[in-house]
Formats: structure tokens, C-alpha cells, sequence
């Protein structure tokens, strides 16, 4: 017998003493008979961005810290398809609250729920039945993922107990059809045509009439025309004073041409003032 095929054998024996199958994602009801929820399959696969990614949270019960990680469809540690699991500072208690082979997936507008069943079994509370953990993933488009926190621990009911959980993230927000408004449709077609003739009447000007600088503009004259034409109604309906009289233009004229000629000299005009 080759190499490849003792190391097949020897994965299957010790899948058959450990009695366990191995689970490398989120496991749902029915994938065994093939009677998986299509809901669920599309909620999955809306979480991989997330998927294997790592969580952790504190909290402070009496005067035990209670750590809990949580990963979203893998293992917390290699073993047990544990996804949620607590553990107890300084000690080596650990329980495993849900295990990844027995999810559960529903969703509302703006959140996803995600359980995870099949955990260590309580003591005495809760009937004895398996730990189950819920994490209750809301909407947050500004991340990917964020806040996971623990909301509530619920056992004091005889069965279906549960550890509650939360986090932000941005695959639980609903989905948007970018549309774009009549508006904004019209204003892009404006911007558009205004380009085209700006730069189709530039080309036309350059290279079919051969203009220079200012010449290259399409329809330059018209345009400055245009421009006099939207001051002077400007002047005459903006206006709340009368112009300033010719004098004053002229005196302004005589500055400006001081200071065409000595640039250098305009603070010592103003500095006897
Ligand atoms: C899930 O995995 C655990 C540990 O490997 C196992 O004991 C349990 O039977 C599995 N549950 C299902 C529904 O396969
Ligand atoms: C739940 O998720 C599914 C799959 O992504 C989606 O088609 C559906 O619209 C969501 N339900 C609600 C109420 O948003």
C-alpha cells in the first residue's frame, strides 16, 4: 500500500474513533437529506465576507470574567465544531454555547440572526438541555464588523434557553438598487452636451478654422456678447445703489495704472493714510 492511501485510511479511522465528522462552515437542517432552506443558503452566503473572522467579549459576573468568542462559521478551537464558546478567567472551564453544525439563519429588514445550537449541555438548569447561542447581527453600513457584545445569558426558563449576542455589521443592511432621480438624469445629460460642444467646438476651432488662444472657444464672440449681456441685466435688476459715478472710475484708473508701472510701491500710496 502507498503513502496517499495509508493517510486516507488512517483520516478515516480516526474520524470513526473520534466519532466525529468533520465540519468546515456553517452546517444547516436538512443538508444531510438535502432539504436545506434556500432562505437560509442565501443568508449564508451573505455572511462570507465574515466568514472565520474572530470575535471576542468581556463581561464581569460577580468576580468572574467571563471571556466569549465567537466565529462566524469555524471553529473557535480545532476541535467539536464549537463557533461560540465561553471561558472562564483563570480557570479551565470551558463550555461550548453553539456549535457550527447546527445553524439556524432568519432575517428581518435590516438584521440577520444567526444561531448557533448543539452546545455543552447546562448542569441543572434548563432542563439539561444543549447550550444555544443567538447573535443578533444589525445593520451598520460605516463596517464590516464590529461590537460583538454579550447581551443576555437566559436560563432560568425550563427549556429553550439561550445566550444572547450582538454586533454591527454592514452585510445585515438591506440591499440597494442604486436608482438615480429624473433630476439628476437630466442634469448628467446637460453636463454631457455642454462637454461635447465646449470640447467638440474647441477641436472644430483649432483644427478646422485654425484659432488661436482665446479664438479656439466655440462661438467666442457670441458668448462674450452673451456674458455683457447677462451683466448689464444684472446691473439693472441686482443693483440696490447707483453705479459709481465716472469720477471714480477714473480715479481708480489713474491707481491701477500707478500700480501697473511700480508694483513694489502700492504700500507706500497707502501708508500716509
Ligand atoms: C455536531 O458536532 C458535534 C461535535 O462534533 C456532534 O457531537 C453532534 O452530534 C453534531 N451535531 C449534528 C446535528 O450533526
Ligand atoms: C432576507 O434575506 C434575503 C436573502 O438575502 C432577502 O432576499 C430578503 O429580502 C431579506 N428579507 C427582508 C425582510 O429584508
Amino acid at each position: 500500500m502507498n503513502a496517499s492511501l495509508w493517510c486516507a485510511c488512517l483520516a478515516v479511522l480516526s474520524v470513526m474513533v473520534t466519532g466525529e465528522t468533520v465540519v468546515n462552515d456553517c452546517q444547516l437542517v436538512g443538508e444531510v437529506e438535502k432539504k436545506t432552506s434556500a432562505v437560509e443558503k442565501d443568508l449564508l452566503a451573505r455572511l462570507a465576507p465574515l466568514k472565520h473572522k474572530r470575535f471576542e467579549t468581556k463581561v464581569l459576573e460577580g468576580s468572574d470574567t467571563y471571556t466569549y468568542t465567537f466565529v462566524v462559521c469555524g471553529r473557535v478551537t480545532n476541535t467539536s465544531n464549537d463557533g461560540l464558546v465561553q471561558t472562564k478567567a483563570g480557570s479551565k472551564d470551558i463550555a461550548v454555547i453553539g456549535r457550527i453544525n447546527e445553524t439556524h439563519i432568519l432575517n428581518g429588514t435590516d438584521w440577520i440572526l444567526l444561531t448557533y445550537k448543539g452546545g455543552d449541555k447546562y448542569d441543572t438548569h434548563c432542563g439539561s438541555e444543549p447550550r444555544k447561542a443567538m447573535v443578533m447581527i444589525s445593520c451598520n453600513k460605516n463596517t464590516l464588523a464590529e461590537n460583538f457584545m454579550i447581551i443576555t445569558e437566559e436560563r432560568n426558563k425550563s427549556t429553550e434557553c439561550f445566550y444572547l449576542f450582538e454586533m454591527d455589521s454592514s452585510v445585515a443592511c438591506p440591499t440597494e438598487v442604486p436608482h438615480l432621480s429624473v433630476g439628476s438624469v437630466l442634469l448628467i445629460v446637460f453636463a454631457v452636451l455642454v462637454a461635447v460642444y465646449i470640447i467638440g467646438g474647441f477641436l472644430y476651432q483649432r483644427f478646422g478654422v485654425g484659432a488661436k488662444g482665446m479664438e479656439q472657444f466655440p462661438n467666442i464672440s457670441f458668448w462674450q456678447e452673451f456674458g455683457n449681456l447677462v451683466a448689464d441685466g444684472c446691473d439693472l435688476v441686482c443693483r440696490s445703489r447707483p453705479r459709481p459715478r465716472s469720477s471714480d472710475t477714473a480715479y481708480r484708473g489713474v491707481g491701477d495704472d500707478q500700480l501697473g508701472e511700480e508694483p513694489e510701491e502700492r504700500d507706500d500710496h497707502l501708508l500716509p493714510m
